[in-house]
């Protein structure tokens, strides 16, 4: 049975921990928090208004402690305390999902620089739902052959999301052939939209993706987990979906239908 830990026990990683919890092939091991938060020391089963699970909440320098290690780390903590952390797994032989966004340029490289070191796994993926994934590669098709559009792509969050524009967007708008504006906005309590928009002079095409609840997230983040507990190296959600291989048989599919 594999054995996860999730660190970053916010808005996200709580719910993420909650459907680990009712996934039958995994075991949730244990929760990691900031040295100074109120959740150290704490059940995570009680934390979830559940009852004493004896899942632990520790910091990353406590892992020493723990009785069940965990084989992967899902991380949806801020970007510095995940880079700050990413050692400590790793030191305890601990592959990751790297969920958390916003790191710039310098700090990404780090994070590719001490996987490798380490000699360890991670899917990279500020874009975990299967669906915004999908998104990316229509998004991508669809600039192939509207060669002459304009591009806009506009995503939608929360109003407590710090990073703008989000990770996903920032990784569609590199995805693509050509250059993309990039809109954001900030409000309410949105979960997470995205909305590839290819204006020409006479027609458009809109290709968007919602998601309307965080579980979308666990899920793909759990897919990423099964992907990336026995590898090592440096991997990305495109990967784990393994889309493009996906794509290239429906292609082959499509042409020997239409052979004649
Ligand atoms: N990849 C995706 O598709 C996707 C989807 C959703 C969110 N995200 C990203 O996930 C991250 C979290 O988002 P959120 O909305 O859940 O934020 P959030 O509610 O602020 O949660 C982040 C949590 O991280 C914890 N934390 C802070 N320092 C830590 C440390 N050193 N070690 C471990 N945990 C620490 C904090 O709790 P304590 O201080 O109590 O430990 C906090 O509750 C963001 O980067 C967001 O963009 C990515």
């Amino acid at each position: 049975m594999l054995k996860i830990g999730v660190s970053g026990l916010g808005r996200t990683g709580l719910e993420i921990a909650r459907f680990l919890l009712n996934q039958p092939d995994i075991k949730l091991v244990c929760g990691f928090c900031s040295p100074n938060s109120s959740k150290r020391g704490r059940d995570l089963g009680e934390l979830l208004g559940l009852s004493q699970l004896n899942i632990p909440i520790i910091h990353p320098q406590e892992i020493e402690l723990l009785e069940e290690k965990p084989q992967v780390v899902i991380d949806f903590s801020p970007h510095e305390a995940a880079l700050e952390n990413a050692p400590l797994f790793y030191e305890h032989k601990i592959n990751l999902v790297m969920a958390s966004t916003g790191f710039h340029d310098l700090e990404l490289k780090k994070l590719k620089n001490i996987t490798l070191k380490y000699n360890r796994g991670i899917v990279i993926a500020p874009n975990i739902t299967k669906g915004v994934n999908v998104l990316m590669l229509l998004s991508q098709i669809a600039a192939d052959i509207l060669n002459s559009y304009d591009i806009e792509i506009i995503e939608q969050h929360h109003n407590k999301k710090v990073d703008i524009p989000s990770g996903t967007a920032i990784k569609l708008a590199n995805s693509l052939p050509r250059e993309a504006q990039v809109h954001a906005v900030r409000a309410g309590g949105i979960i997470g939209v995205h909305k590839t928009m290819l204006v020409g002079q006479y027609d458009k095409i809109e290709i968007s993706h919602e998601s309307f609840s965080r579980t979308a997230f666990a899920e793909g983040a759990l897919t990423a987990a099964k992907f990336i507990h026995n590898k090592s190296g440096i991997f990305e959600m495109n990967h784990v979906l393994d889309l493009n291989n996906i794509l290239s048989k429906y292609l082959i599919e499509v042409s020997d239908s239409t052979a004649v």
